[in-house]
């Protein structure tokens, strides 16, 4: 079992930043979930602050997510990136909270107040390996991973070809990343983020940009991981292996279940005019 935290909407909100975009949220506390033995999360609403209204891109929502499998799915646009991403403080919640924690002993840490701890807990994989992978060499981005927990340069690099023989890719160790096929650099983006031991891990759409196999072999690798795992994704076989489906729709979780009913829910409400 895992175990998360609650968050209930309020009317005050305040700003905050995400990656240079303005965002707004608004939620207020809500109750902390039973005991459970690994990570937690909660969301409230989110809204942009373009103009003086700004539009809901999250509407207030309540969630208390302790299973180890957790999927989100939904329609383009419907909030789901928004939701995935204030698990680990991407996005701030404007008002309220949104907390995770490691195990049941463990001290919930809030997104806003515990920002650094919270991204050691909660690992984000993203869409576009790309997007993450920042050195040169396979070894060279694993090894940045690892800066903090080993800290000699010998060492770093031995516990880096280690990580990455545990994916399969020691022998793409001194390989440029840029030459890494799609499905090399996906699977090398989530072995840099495991590389830290994340208790939780989030992954935004992680097999979309993959060919069968490797969405097949990224999906494998993800269901079968110890930790407890958010993903997002239009896969709905993927969807489906989760011990929990959120179904996002028009800014709001519309449906929180057995993930089989929810790709029904999802599938008929899609084919809806
Ligand atoms: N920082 C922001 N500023 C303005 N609008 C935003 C911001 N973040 C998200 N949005 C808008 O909020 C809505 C939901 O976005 P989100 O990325 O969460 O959708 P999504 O469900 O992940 O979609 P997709 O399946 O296309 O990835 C979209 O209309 C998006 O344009
Ligand atoms: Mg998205």
């Amino acid at each position: 079992m895992h175990d998360a935290a609650v968050v209930v909407p309020s009317a005050d909100a305040a700003s905050t930043r995400t990656g240079g975009d303005r965002t707004r949220a608004a939620t207020r506390p809500g109750t902390t979930a039973g005991p459970a033995a690994a990570a937690a999360a909660a969301a409230g609403a989110a809204s942009t602050d373009a103009g003086s209204e700004g539009a809901t891109i999250l509407s207030p929502t309540t969630l208390s997510l302790s299973e180890r499998r957790i999927s989100v799915i939904g329609a383009n646009g419907s909030g789901k990136s928004t939701l995935a991403r204030l698990l680990n403080g991407l996005v701030e919640p404007t008002a309220g909270s949104v907390r995770v924690r490691a195990d049941a002993e463990a001290p919930w840490l809030d997104t806003v107040h515990d920002g650094p701890a919270v991204r050691r807990l909660v690992g984000f994989v993203f869409t576009d390996p790309g997007a993450q992978l920042v050195m040169p060499t396979a070894a060279e981005d694993v090894a940045l991973s690892l800066r903090r927990t080993v800290k000699g340069k010998r060492e770093r690099r031995a516990a880096a070809v280690e990580t990455l023989d545990r994916f399969g890719l020691s022998h793409l160790a001194d390989r440029s990343v840029h030459t890494l096929s799609g499905g090399q650099r996906q699977l090398l983006a989530i072995a840099s983020v495991l590389a830290t031991d994340p208790a939780i891990l989030v992954a935004d759409e992680p097999t979309t940009l993959l060919d069968l196999r490797n969405s097949r072999m990224i999906g494998d690798l993800l269901m079968g991981l110890p930790q407890q795992l958010v993903v997002v994704t239009h896969d709905l076989g993927l969807a489906a292996r989760a011990d929990r489906t959120l179904v996002v729709d028009d800014a709001r979780v519309v449906f929180d279940g057995d993930p089989r009913d929810a790709v029904d829910f999802y599938t008929e409400m899609s084919a809806r005019p």
